[in-house]
């Protein structure tokens, strides 16, 4: 059995800094902002550690800086921990979310098991909000991918114990609100990081659908149906058939559904995930550079399965449905092949031109089902293609829509949440290039902007549905930059965005 994964637990206390005996106490900088009253009192009981710090220029308090000062038993804390939050006029809610992470990574780099950050600038955003930022952050910080490492000496302690330190009892009740939800979703993120950070080989189709029941059994109201090969060749799902057929690990469609208590505020919608476990690319092979990284080829699965849950957790009062196709794409005797013709669950058939282009004919049969299941709106979440990346980079998810309203919801809520995205478009012109001769449609487009063909092809599958599609291929694992404050390998890029468009929907 793989080793558990660290422990991370956080809540809002009203205490004495100086007096809190924590492994590590940590504080928030602005580079241009006077020190504040703890500041001043950290320096002076500190021996002027903190100008002397400044005057030899080794910390600026830049945005995503951070050092530690070692604090020989003149405070309560082992360490004090200051980080960077650049310029004060600068500062987004990113910025809190980037040096809360940043506390937490840094706290688990050196072992320890204690760590408190003090809310000690003056800062607009309201302390409910506050709280459930910081718990993600400290859960995103924290979080390390180390199931199968054997060495006794793997850099961690066992469990983090966060404090958010506020200064009144009013501001712990609000934050410790946040920290609930915080937690939640932070949670629930960290293991859509682990489903996606697991071998493909561990990680297949039916062990993600046997992870998805027992997530639906940890909560109430959420039901879990598993479509296995014979169920789905009776619904004539000829996507996912196709495209896990030259696996041994044959293909599911997990199908979850929560039925919140009592009156439903908005209409349903169902969340439709990829999750190819393993993407070889089959008979039109990719290359093996990078290969192993395709094990993160189900982000948009796990995203799904783990809103489902911080929705059943928090009991929002809307129906959701969350479809997971989960297929392996591999190449054997049994293989589809290039040139195959396929017919999808709703009827239409496509051209196999390339056999790499799976997630779209997946996804086909996905939005399908969430057709029959009477969703009027309906988000699917897939790390599509490789044209994405080139055209934002691994910044950005795509975002393409076929309702206004829509997207503009889920620009709100990729503020809300820090998982950014940015709109790409859905339009007639690369509808065109995936119509068909031989067959209705042809899954690929032409050479360029295979990002946008892509969107256009599923967007022929959720005709008449208020619908959206996020292309996550370049978030499925940590960027450069943030490698500084993060794991690296999967970021469960996804569960935030999700989670906060349905919490806008709702509250
Ligand atoms: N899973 C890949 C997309 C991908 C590529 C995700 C790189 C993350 C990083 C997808 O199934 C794929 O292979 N897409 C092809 C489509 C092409 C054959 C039209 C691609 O992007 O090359
Ligand atoms: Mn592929
Ligand atoms: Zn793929």
């Amino acid at each position: 059995m793989p080793k558990q994964l660290i422990k991370i637990d956080v809540k809002a206390v009203k205490a004495d800094p100086v007096k809190l005996k924590v492994d590590c106490l940590a504080l928030g900088i602005h580079s241009d902002a006077k020190p504040t009253p703890l500041l001043k009192k950290l320096d002076t009981l500190l021996d002027g550690a903190i100008t002397r710090l400044k005057k030899i220029g080794d910390f600026k308090a830049s945005a995503g800086s951070s050092v530690f000062l070692y604090t020989h038993g003149k405070i309560a804390a082992e360490r004090v921990l200051l980080l960077g939050m650049g310029e004060k006029k600068k500062k987004t809610p990113d910025t809190v979310r980037q040096a809360a992470s940043k506390a937490a990574f840094e706290a688990v780099n050196v072992k320890a098991k204690t760590l408190a950050i003090v809310r000690h600038n003056e800062t607009k955003i309201d302390s409910v909000r506050l709280g459930r930022v910081i718990a993600e952050s400290f859960h995103f910080g924290g979080y390390r991918y180390d199931e199968f490492v054997t060495q006794k000496e793997n850099g961690r302690a066992n469990s983090l114990s966060a404090y958010i330190v506020a200064a009144n009892m009013t501001d712990v009740r609000k934050m410790n609100q946040g920290i609930k939800i915080g937690q939640t979703v932070g949670k629930a993120q960290n293991f859509a990081r682990t489903l996606c950070n697991r071998p493909g080989s561990i990680l297949y189709p039916a062990q993600f659908a046997a992870e998805a029941r027992k997530v639906a059994a940890s909560v109430k109201g959420l039901s879990c149906t598993i479509l296995d090969e014979k169920k789905l060749a009776q619904k004539k799902m000829g996507g996912i058939l196709a495209v896990g057929r030259g696996a041994a690990n044959k293909p599911r469609m997990i199908i979850l559904k929560y039925s919140p208590r009592g009156r439903k505020k908005v209409s349903s919608l169902a969340l439709v995930g990829k999750a190819i476990t393993f993407d070889t690319g089959g008979i039109s092979l990719k290359p093996s550079a990078d290969m192993h990284e395709m094990k993160y080829d189900m982000t948009g699965g796990a995203a799904v399965l783990m809103a489902m849950q911080v929705v059943a957790k928090l009991k929002l009062p809307v129906e959701v449905f969350g479809i997971i196709c989960a297929a392996e794409n591999k190449p054997d005797g049994a293989s589809f092949l290039p040139g195959d013709i396929i017919k999808t669950a709703g009827g239409r058939t496509i051209e196999v031109l390339n056999t790499d282009a799976e997630g779209r004919l997946v996804l086909a049969d996905g939005l399908e089902q969430a057709r029959q299941l009477k969703c009027k709106t309906v988000i699917d979440i897939a790390t599509l293609t490789g044209a994405c990346v080139v055209a934002l980079g691994k910044h950005k998810a795509g975002l393409f829509s076929s309702d206004e309203k829509l997207a503009q919801k889920l620009e709100a809520a990729s503020a809300d949440s820090g998982e950014p995205v940015w709109r790409l478009p859905y339009e007639q012109e690369y509808i065109d290039e995936i119509k068909g001769r031989i067959a209705d449609l042809k899954n690929t487009g032409g050479k360029w902007g295979g990002a946008c063909t892509a969107a256009a092809f599923l967007g022929e599958f959720a005709k008449g549905l208020s619908w959206a599609h996020l292309d996550i291929a370049g978030k499925m694992d940590a960027s450069e930059p943030m490698k500084k404050y993060a794991d690296s390998g999967s970021v469960g890029f996804g569960v935030r965005l999700l989670t906060s468009f349905i919490m806008n929907e709702v509250f």
